[in-house]
């Protein structure tokens, strides 16, 4: 499961659907990932954090991979990449990975505004949920959306996610705190009752 910097990770899912394929992220990406956050950085402005000048550049990308890697490593999170045609197109993390009774976590994702309105998310969510359910053997994927990110929301829907109720001043993005939309999706093997997955 882990990714060693300068040994690509294995891709997921191919073939299942052209175009749109996963994996965990490797040291390799900071230059294409700075690039792209870069020329992303007003579009994602209302959705992410507020990032520092440094996360913009090649040496950021590299300080935030290898936290990443270590993170994946250690099993905290899935870190991956959303490629198109074989490049860069955006990110969608695991994270936050809980294990015990509760064997949850959140997902958090974003694609380039040149590839949006395709169904890139939909599809990179719906691989990344076969990570979760299946090779990670969690039980729950839960997701938050600020509240007028419709498009989100749909990407949500679309892969079965369903709608909790709304966090009161969730999130502190683009200069002040947000209300969001928390969302619940269990395993495909939920029983109400096995812990794990079959297998
Ligand atoms: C949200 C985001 C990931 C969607 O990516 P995408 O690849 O364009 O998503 P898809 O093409 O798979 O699906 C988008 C859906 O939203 C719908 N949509 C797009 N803009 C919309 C809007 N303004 N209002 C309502 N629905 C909208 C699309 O019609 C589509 O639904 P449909 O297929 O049922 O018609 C992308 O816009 C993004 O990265 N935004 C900035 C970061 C972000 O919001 N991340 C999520 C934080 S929770």
């Amino acid at each position: 499961m882990t990714a060693l910097a300068g040994q690509p990770p294995p891709l997921l899912d191919e073939g299942r659907r052209p175009g749109v394929r996963l994996r965990v992220v490797q040291m390799a990406d900071a230059e294409g990932l700075a690039a792209l956050y870069e020329a992303n950085r007003d579009y994602l402005r209302p959705w992410e954090p507020e990032r520092d000048d440094s996360y913009f550049t090649v040496d950021g990308q590299r300080d935030n991979l290898h936290g990443l890697v270590a993170a994946h490593a250690r099993g905290e999170m899935w870190p991956g990449v959303i490629l198109v045609d074989g490049q860069v197109a955006g990110r969608i993390t695991l994270n936050n990975v809980l294990r015990g009774p509760l064997r949850s976590c959140f997902v958090g994702y974003w694609v380039a505004r040149a590839h949006s309105g395709r169904g890139v998310a939909s599809e990179a969510l719906r691989q990344v949920l076969d990570v979760a359910f299946d090779d990670l053997g969690l039980h729950r994927v839960e997701a938050f959306t600020r509240v007028d990110n419709h498009a989100s929301q749909r990407v949500l829907e679309r892969n079965g996610f369903t709608a909790v109720g709304t966090s009161r001043r969730h999130i502190h993005v683009d200069g002040r705190w947000h209300d969001e939309r928390f969302f619940e999706r269990l395993a495909p093997w939920d029983d109400g009752v096995t812990l794990a997955p079959p297998g």
